[in-house]
């Protein structure tokens, strides 16, 4: 069923059509249980909104938070918005654990973002190259009433280059563009630059004298920033003497064998693409959950991170492991373009709240930050795939998961984890199915009595 205007009907009319359309349940129900999501006041309600379109509800995740992240000497109690079970409870150990070893460390590296007007020009290369050197400085002062006010802020444009690319695209040239956003994520700032670059470009081209025919018509593309951000560089890492690992796992691995299993299996994901990817999600799984609660932006952070584990031409682990003269070494390096203000950071509630929660970072401090969870994150993910397995950890969360499906109480839900981690019973639907009716049923036949 197609629709003409469905953004101009009201929320009721939407959901009516919805349910009238596309799902099989009564449509009052339907509307319930989409109000049921709204619990917030009209004010913030109004707000989420007008964050999407054609919005109907509000979806749910969980927030939680990390503690015990030590980080350069300070103590951060660290926001996560994830779906996934595990996930904060990992976090949480890893950072206790490190935080009992000197806790983290970390260095901004550059924090350079980057963007390209894309666009074919029809003449001889050296000919553009003499025009962009001549004009090149009408580009920064062209911009100046977009610049300003980041200008005060201590950032701005960089730097503007004209880049050949015609060995890739016949007659394709980019006009690339650096930028410092300080403590903004930058994305509309950037994207607005280039644009008045491109205008520019075609305004100079058609004007200038040395250019015949088709050289003054310059052909725009596109105009957009890069999410590929290796310029925007953060590093984070602990160390510790490997007689300090000695008490890492609950299983009887010595500290030096912890260690080099460890690192055993980091090479493993620098080598290996498939293991590569599952590892990197893991770092991601910590990183992705801080940066939703912090307003930003995961597709871009995950989209650039991935594109950097491939920077040598093959998927590698973002991470890396070294051992010398007996001292453990464990980090990690990441591009990360996040920012403390501007879009959703103080805009949603608690993506606010969150940056409250961290001491209001500024960007540098926020990527240290997040490079540290992602790093804790994909310390307790290969500790427990060396030692226990992960199996055991996530069919504890699957089992209570489960329970609470079949409306499980306090008591039924302790005994139930009991009996499953007893003789390692498998855990599944069916398996705590049957357990609950058993007891359930039990418990019928005594009240009887
Ligand atoms: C699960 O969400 C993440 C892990 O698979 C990561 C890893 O294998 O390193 C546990």
């Amino acid at each position: 069923m197609r629709i003409k205007g469905f953004s101009k009907l009201s929320r009721t009319e939407k959901i009516a059509w919805l349910a009238k359309h596309f799902l099989t349940s009564n449509p009052l129900d339907i509307a319930r249980e989409f109000a049921s999501f709204m619990h917030v006041n009209a004010e913030t309600q109004r707000l989420f909104d007008g964050i999407s379109e054609n919005t109907l509800t509000n979806f749910y995740l969980p927030y939680g938070v990390a503690p015990n992240f030590l980080i350069d000497g300070k103590i951060y109690c660290v926001p996560m918005v994830i779906e996934e079970s595990s996930v904060v409870a990992a976090a949480s150990s890893a950072a206790k654990f490190w935080s009992e070893r000197g806790g983290f460390h970390a260095e901004v590296i550059s924090t350079t973002k980057v963007g390209h007007v894309h666009f074919l020009w029809r003449g001889e290369t050296d000919k553009l190259f003499a025009f962009f050197d001549e004009i090149k400085p009408s580009f920064f002062s062209g911009i100046k009433h977009l610049t300003a006010n980041m200008e005060s802020r201590g950032g701005g444009v960089k730097n503007i280059k004209l880049v050949d690319c015609t060995n890739v695209e016949a007659h394709y040239y980019q006009l690339e563009a650096t930028f410092e956003t300080c403590d903004a994520m930058g994305a509309n700032f950037i994207n607005s630059v280039l644009e008045e670059f491109a205008s520019m470009l075609v305004y100079e081209t058609a004007q200038y004298s040395q250019f015949k025919g088709a050289e003054r018509e310059a052909e725009i593309i596109m105009s957009i920033l890069s999410n590929y951000t290796p310029d925007c560089i953060v590093k984070a890492w602990v160390e510790c003497s490997v007689k300090d690992l000695s008490d890492v796992a609950e299983t009887n691995l010595s500290a030096s064998k912890f260690a080099s299993k460890f690192k055993t299996a980091i090479s493993i994901a620098a080598k290996d693409v498939h293991r590569a990817t599952t590892h990197n999600k893991g770092i991601f799984n910590g990183i992705d959950a801080v940066i939703l609660a912090t307003g930003n932006d995961f597709r871009a952070i995950e989209a650039c991170g991935h594109t950097y584990a491939a920077k040598n031409g093959k998927y590698s682990s973002l991470t890396q492991c070294a051992i010398k003269n007996g001292q453990f070494r464990f980090s990690i390096e990441i591009p990360l373009a996040v920012g403390t203000t501007g879009g959703l950071t103080k805009l949603h509630p608690l993506a606010k709240r969150s940056l409250e929660m961290l001491g209001n970072p500024g960007a540098k401090e926020l990527m240290k930050i997040i490079a540290c969870v992602g790093l804790a994150q994909n310390f307790a993910a290969v500790k427990a795939l060396i030692t226990s397995g992960i199996q055991k950890g996530h069919m504890k969360m699957h089992l209570k998961n489960i329970l609470l499906h079949f409306n499980a109480d306090e008591k039924e839900i302790e005994n139930a984890l009991t009996y499953f981690a007893d003789g390692g019973r498998s855990v599944t639907f069916s398996s705590v199915r049957e357990y609950l009716s058993l007891i359930r049923n039990k418990h019928l036949a005594s009240d009887k009595r």
